[in-house]
């Protein structure tokens, strides 16, 4: 029996991250994972190989579409899907191999299997049981189930965004079920490879719950790239043959119901808590009413020496805020105090453009009747944007208190808005006003210019517009 200050449990990036700052601040540490690699569902079957077959496919479309005027002519393009699946592997293997470098880097056990929590202070691996004075659950999400629809990631026709990322072959026509995050991205990828991507959403917007305008603007230009929609949908079920599937919806306005035909569903409806099989209901863990487990300021469970962070507790479920919280409980657990900011926690689609937004929307503080000051400004006014045919539809958008200045909010969809969202997400940490991301000298040409000017458009007004 081996003993440790923490036993983590996942190595996704909440857990691995965790358990590198506890290494840090002098905790004997473990981390116990029952994947092949390090990594968890982010690095091994989510974000980043999902963002190799985003840049893949954009490259693909970048060749189709603006090569030619930019005189880059003769060469055609064909895709080898095969070669693009390895080529999104090798990516995964070298971020999960480089985990497993940090955790022997920082003296970390990576404790093989899955694990129960037999009480308080013992974690069961296997036939093996080792003892922490702290355990951090940090054992994420897997996909929500939707009634009526069963996912067979091996058949390949209703498939979750694990089965998406690795499909046979490229399918003619593809249905997705839900406008989130998982579907536009995903459903993106294959639109770009020559698929006929139609997305079925039961709210009337995209991407719920994000500022008004994108989901707007974002909805045109994923409409132009050539995904259809079907909004207000309520997907009741899908019937699948050896090779097609029927996906049954019923329009939100009465009607009846409608079929659509596929060769492939993606199921992109939202993800749930994953932490089957640790014995919780036993520990008596309390769990909220959505079924996340339950914690206080400090992450800490009802069950003292019981932690939890990520994917299984409250919060959006997004790998940096997962990261954020495994920094900060480690901080806890060392007798340090353990800080996240959860009102500047920014949310990235990683579609062309990219759509990156932190902070409260324009509606949810209108509603809560907070006076604001929106300062909008279109790359079209911007000359890099232009230079990379990214500058269409595009804006930046600063929501600010309308007597202190103080920055509230901010939308981006634009090229690289996912690392421009950044210079906002620091303002909003210094409780910037918009005054002073506009007096901050901008490089030129830079994309950033679009978040000054958006900052100068809540003051006396932006110069290229
Ligand atoms: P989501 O919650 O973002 O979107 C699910 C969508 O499905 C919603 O728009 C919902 O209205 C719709 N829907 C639900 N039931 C439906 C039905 N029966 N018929 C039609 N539409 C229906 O969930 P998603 O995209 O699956 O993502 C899961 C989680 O993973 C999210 O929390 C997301 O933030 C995270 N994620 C984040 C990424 C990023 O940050 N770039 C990338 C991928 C996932």
């Amino acid at each position: 029996m081996s003993q440790y200050d923490v036993i983590i449990i996942g190595a996704g990036p909440g857990g691995y991250v965790s358990a590198i700052r506890c290494a840090q601040l002098g905790l004997k540490t473990a981390i116990v994972e029952g994947r092949e690699t390090l990594g968890g569902t982010c690095l091994n079957v989510g974000c980043i190989p999902s963002k190799a077959l985003l840049h893949a496919t954009h490259m693909l479309h970048e060749a189709e579409h603006n090569f030619a005027s930019m005189g880059l002519k003769g060469k055609t393009q064909s895709v080898d899907w095969d070669q693009m699946k390895s080529y999104r592997s090798d990516v995964v293997g070298q971020n999960t191999s480089g985990v497993e470098f940090l955790m022997k880097k920082n003296k970390i056990d990576w404790i093989k299997g899955w694990a129960t929590i037999p009480a308080a202070g013992k974690v069961q691996v296997g036939d093996e049981t080792h003892e922490a004075k702290n355990i951090v659950i940090a054992s994420g999400s897997v996909p929500a189930s939707l009634l009526g629809v069963e996912v067979d990631n091996d058949k390949g026709i209703v498939v979750d965004s694990t089965g998406a990322i690795d499909l046979p072959k490229v399918p003619k026509k593809m249905t997705v079920i839900g406008a989130g995050v998982i579907g536009l991205e995903l459903g993106s990828v294959y639109a770009r490879l020559g698929s006929e991507v139609t997305v079925v959403e039961y709210m009337d917007a995209v991407c719920p719950g994000m500022d008004a305008d994108v989901q707007r603007s974002f909805k045109r230009i994923l409409e132009k790239q050539g995904l259809k929609f079907i909004m207000g949908a309520a997907v009741q079920g899908v019937d699948t043959t050896k090779t097609k599937a029927k996906v049954k919806y019923q329009p939100k306005k009465g009607g009846d119901e409608e079929v659509l035909d596929a060769d492939v569903v993606l199921v992109a409806t939202g993800r749930k808590p994953f932490y089957e099989g640790l014995g919780l209901d036993k520990l008596g863990v309390t769990l909220t009413e959505r079924g996340q487990i339950a914690v206080n300021g400090s992450w800490a469970t009802n069950v003292p020496g019981i932690y939890a962070i990520g994917d299984v507790i409250e919060g959006p479920m997004l790998a940096h805020k997962a990261e954020d919280e495994g920094m900060a409980v480690a901080d806890v657990l060392a007798g340090n105090h353990g800080h996240v900011n959860y009102g500047v926690i920014p949310g990235v689609v990683y579609t062309t453009p990219e759509v990156a937004t932190v902070g409260a929307t324009e509606a949810a503080l209108k509603a809560e009747g907070r006076k604001v000051k929106v300062g909008k400004f279109m790359f079209m006014g911007n000359a890099r944007a232009k230079a990379v045919h990214q500058a269409e539809g595009a804006f930046a958008k600063i929501i600010v208190d309308a007597e202190t200045d103080r920055v509230l909010g901010a939308a981006i969809i634009g090229p690289a808005a996912g690392d421009m969202i950044h210079e906002l997400c620091v303002a909003m940490e210094f409780g910037a006003s918009a005054q002073d991301i506009a007096l901050t000298c901008h490089a030129h040409p830079t994309y950033s210019e679009a978040v000054r000017e958006a900052a100068l458009a809540c003051g006396d007004g932006p110069i290229h517009a």
